[in-house]
Parts: C-alpha cells; structure tokens; sequence
C-alpha cells in the first residue's frame, strides 16, 4: 500500500487473483477506500476459491455498483481514458484447447476450489473449460463491437493469456501440459481476428495468470504484456503503456 501511495499513480489497473472469494470485496473495498483513485480490475480463478463463479461475479457487481470509481471491466460498460484510447475488460478462462489437454497429468486446485468445476471427469472438465472460454470471447465481443467505432487504441484487461505467445514460464512460452490451464484460446481466436479485420486500430493487452512476465507481439497492432506475479507480494508491473 505505502508503494502504490508514493507511486504517484492516478489509477490502479489489476488483472485478477486479487484474492479468494471470502476476502475479495473486503480487500477491494480496503484498496479503493485507502488509495482514493479509481480501480479498475477483472477477476481471476483464485477470487472464484470457496464459491461459484456466478455468485462472486453477482457480489462483486453489487459491490461496485455502490463504490464511485470501483469498476469490475467483465461487467461494466467500456471506460473512455481519452479521445482514442479505452478500456474494456473479461476476465477470460483458460478454456483447455492450447496445448495436449487430453494427454496432461496437470491438476489444478480450481478443480476443487470453484464450484462451476468441482467433481468432473477429465472429458467434462475440458468441456467447461471450453464452455467457460467460449462466454469471455462473447463478452469480449459485445465490448470490442461498442468501441472499435469510436476508439482506435484499446487496453483490454484479461485475467488468463489469450495466446500460448504470451503463457509465459522461466522466459518460455506455452507448454504442452500447463498450457491448457494457462492460456485462453476463444479470447485470443477473436482478438486475432478482430485486429486484422481492423488494422489501423492497435490494442494492448494486460494479463496475469501465469506469475511470469513476457511481452509478446501477436501481430504489427495486438501486443499483449503478461504481467509477474509473487503471492503475497504484489507490485507494479511495468508501467510504460502507450496512450494515444
Ligand atoms: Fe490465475
């Protein structure tokens, strides 16, 4: 808190795991009260630890709707930062379909955590998680259809990679065994093609999940910044953003 107050920033951007599902408003609520700045953030799998995801994402839209300036990006409409920049927002889901998901022996503790995900075989786990990419790209796309008329750069705040490129580990990306929980296929399917369809626009995307940092350049306009991660130690990642 003491950095992030002597940072001189204006605004917070945070790309999800802020906590679990018992301590994530109480902690939102904390950091908007003491740092006075708007807050913007999409959730990540840890803040869905101990519940569902439609009932965290219900609390946390009912949390914010009464906190000025405390904006969840997966449910609130786009936020205009000038004239040709915005921020839009989902929080995606890594959706099983990078990497060798029927061949991996991975086993996350969201399988146990979340309820959406709980007591599922291999096969209908990796169909969720395809379901659950699947409504993040729909998300995305509502977002990305009400700005690209008006705006021409765009931040997007994404929880999960959406490119193996930017699923970072030990300075490599993507890996057959980790990838299918680390990287978000449907999100990334509809950025790749919305920025080719759309060359004169650019867009940076900002995203966690992996607890490594990497820059990847998907195409000439779509760059996405994966951002490190220590538990217990958050920082500032690095700041240097182009805002046109
Ligand atoms: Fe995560």
């Amino acid at each position: 808190m003491t950095s992030l107050r002597q940072s001189g920033i204006d605004q917070l951007l945070l790309t999800g795991d802020i906590s679990n599902s018992k301590d994530l408003l109480p902690r939102l609520g904390d950091l908007h009260s003491r740092l006075a700045i708007p807050i913007r953030f999409v959730l990540g799998n840890h803040d869905y630890y101990g519940s569902s995801i439609e009932e965290v994402r219900s609390a946390t839209n009912h949390f914010c709707e009464k906190r000025e300036g405390l904006s969840y990006l997966g449910s609130c409409s786009p936020i205009p930062l000038t004239d040709r920049t915005v921020l839009i927002g989902c929080d995606g889901w890594a959706d099983a379909r990078f990497g060798t998901y029927a061949k991996t022996t991975v086993r996350l503790n969201d399988f146990l955590q979340i309820e959406n995900l709980r007591g599922l075989d291999h096969k209908s786990l990796g169909l969720r998680l395809q379901e659950l990419g699947d409504k993040e790209a729909d998300s995305l796309q509502k977002h990305l259809q009400a700005v690209l008329p008006r705006f021409r750069h765009l931040i997007i705040l994404t929880h999960v990679p959406p490119f193996e490129e930017a699923c970072w580990y030990q300075g490599k990306a993507g890996h057959p065994d980790w990838s299918p929980f680390f990287s978000c296929w449907a999100t990334g399917n509809l950025l790749r093609k919305t920025f080719m369809k759309y060359p004169r626009h650019h867009a940076t995307v900002l995203c966690g999940h992996t607890h490594y940092a990497g820059v990847a350049r998907i195409l000439p306009n779509l760059i996405v910044r994966t951002g490190r991660a220590i538990y217990r130690q958050p920082e500032i990642q690095d700041p240097i953003i182009e805002i046109w």
